[in-house]
Formats: structure tokens, C-alpha cells, sequence
């Protein structure tokens, strides 16, 4: 995977990419990092990248002809189009099924904007994609990239090393995680739950999957998606709404009492 970010903020990409896994990713050749500074393509003495918006307002707006020319830097050289994802709260927002779909390109170009926004002329010509992290604004869309870029990258083979871990930690759904522990064998008077200690890989496997299920139907329900479920997980699933039922027809007894 080859990433061209383009930017007005270079080193907050480099610098973040640097570390842990991202890092090794890239010392292994798994992926590629370019930034591209914007304002290298500025059009005048002050190297100013933005102007004030027609039509009055507050702030200032990127200008599109050094947009234009930081990603016709990147195409000229790489000789076919990229898809260019611009980082913006109007985007659509983020989730692990985009990540899996990015992550299938060899190449992404990121654009981030800033101040008050970008020259919708330049948006409308170059941009293939908005993608927004949440409902939020942010200074700019550095911090979103990296999100997404992280997000990716460990869904691209070799970049976590183990091959199953992304896939593992979601089963056949996106669950959330199941709770992990490690040495010591007992924390403040809390022992490890006794199956992970029996070498059983199957239990294990079990195990986790319940857990994986219960934590999302407490935290996320509207994560569990019956129809995308494999008969195992499907089992498990109708187990936990019997519970719920359970537990609900006890409350309203207690209630009425
Ligand atoms: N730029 C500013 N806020 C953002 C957000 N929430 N998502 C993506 N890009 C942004």
C-alpha cells in the first residue's frame, strides 16, 4: 500500500507514522509514505495557500490551483488516477467495512484541508471520496488521514505480523473485543478465568466468541447483525436474547411487586 497525503502539515504525518507497527510496516516495504507539501505549490512570495471567501465570511478557504498542482504532482509521476480521499465532517462517516475496502487499493492519495475549507472547484474535480471520522469538526483533516490510514494499514497483509489478528478479533461480525488478560495470575484478588489457563484451544475459542457477543449486545447491540451470522455465533446469539427476555420479565415482576 502506497499513501500520498497531501497536506499543509507534513510532519504531523511523518511523525505519527513513525511509530510502532505503522513504523515497522514501513521499514518492511508493507507500505509506502509520501506526504506532499501544499504549500510548495504556492503561487506567490508569501508562499500563501489561502484567500478570503467570495461572498464575505469568517475565515479563510484553500485556494484550488495549489491543491490541483500537489496532486498532479503525485499523478504525473505515478501515471494513472488514485482514488483521493478528502477528509471532511460532510464526508461519510468511518467504519471498519470502509477500512476493508480502502485497504484493497495499492494506492490511496489523502487530501486534508484546513481554515474554512477548500475551493469546492478543486473538490469537485479531483476528489473521489469525503470520508468524515465522526461527528465533530476538527482543525483539519491531518489527525482524520492518520485515523484512516491506521485503520487500513492493519488490514493490508504482513502489516500486523500475525495473519489472523484482524480478522480474528472480529469473527465472521464486527464484534467488539473480548476481554484479554496476561501474567500475573492474580491482580488485587482477581484471578484469570480458568478455561484461558487450560490449554483447551477450542473452549478458548468459545469462550472468547461468548464474551466477544455478550460485551457487544451490553455496549454496541445494534453492532450484532443476525443475518450476517454463522450458525455457532446464531446459537449463541438467540441464548443471549432468551437471557434478556429473562431479565426483563424479572425487572417488570419486581416492578409490579
Ligand atoms: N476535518 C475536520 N473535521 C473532520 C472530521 N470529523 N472528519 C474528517 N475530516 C475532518
Amino acid at each position: 500500500m502506497r499513501y500520498y497525503v497531501l497536506t499543509l502539515f507534513p510532519d504531523m504525518i511523518q511523525e505519527a507514522m513513525r511509530h510502532s507497527i505503522l513504523g515497522r510496516a514501513q521499514e518492511d516495504g508493507k507500505i509506502k509514505l509520501e506526504t506532499v507539501n501544499i504549500r510548495d505549490f504556492s503561487h506567490n512570495k508569501q508562499m500563501h495557500v489561502d484567500d478570503a471567501p467570495y461572498g464575505g465570511g469568517a475565515g479563510m478557504v484553500m485556494q484550488a490551483p495549489p491543491v490541483y498542482e500537489a496532486w498532479e504532482s503525485v499523478v504525473s509521476r505515478i501515471g494513472h488516477k488514485v482514488p483521493v480521499v478528502f477528509m471532511t465532517p460532510a464526508g461519510k462517516v468511518f467504519n471498519q467495512q470502509k477500512a476493508k475496502e480502502l485497504s484493497v487499493y495499492p494506492e490511496l492519495i489523502f487530501l486534508c484541508g484546513h481554515y474554512e475549507g477548500i475551493d469546492q472547484r478543486v473538490i469537485d474535480e479531483i476528489v473521489t471520496e469525503e470520508i468524515s471520522i465522526g461527528d465533530y469538526v476538527l482543525t483539519g483533516g491531518e489527525l482524520p488521514a492518520l485515523v484512516v490510514m491506521d485503520a487500513v494499514s492493519r488490514m493490508v497483509p504482513g502489516v500486523l505480523g500475525n495473519e489472523t489478528s484482524a480478522i480474528d478479533e472480529s469473527f465472521s461480525g464486527m464484534y467488539l473485543e473480548y476481554p484479554q488478560y496476561t501474567r500475573p495470575p492474580e491482580f488485587h484478588g482477581q484471578a484469570v478465568p480458568e478455561v484461558l489457563l487450560s490449554g483447551h484451544h477450542e473452549n478458548i475459542r468459545k469462550w472468547r466468541l461468548e464474551q466477544s457477543m455478550r460485551i457487544t449486545e451490553a455496549k454496541r447491540p445494534e453492532l450484532l447483525k443476525p443475518e450476517l451470522m454463522s450458525k455457532e455465533e446464531l446459537k449463541l446469539y438467540r441464548k443471549l436474547q432468551q437471557e434478556k427476555e429473562e431479565a426483563n420479565k424479572k425487572e417488570a415482576n419486581k416492578k409490579e411487586l
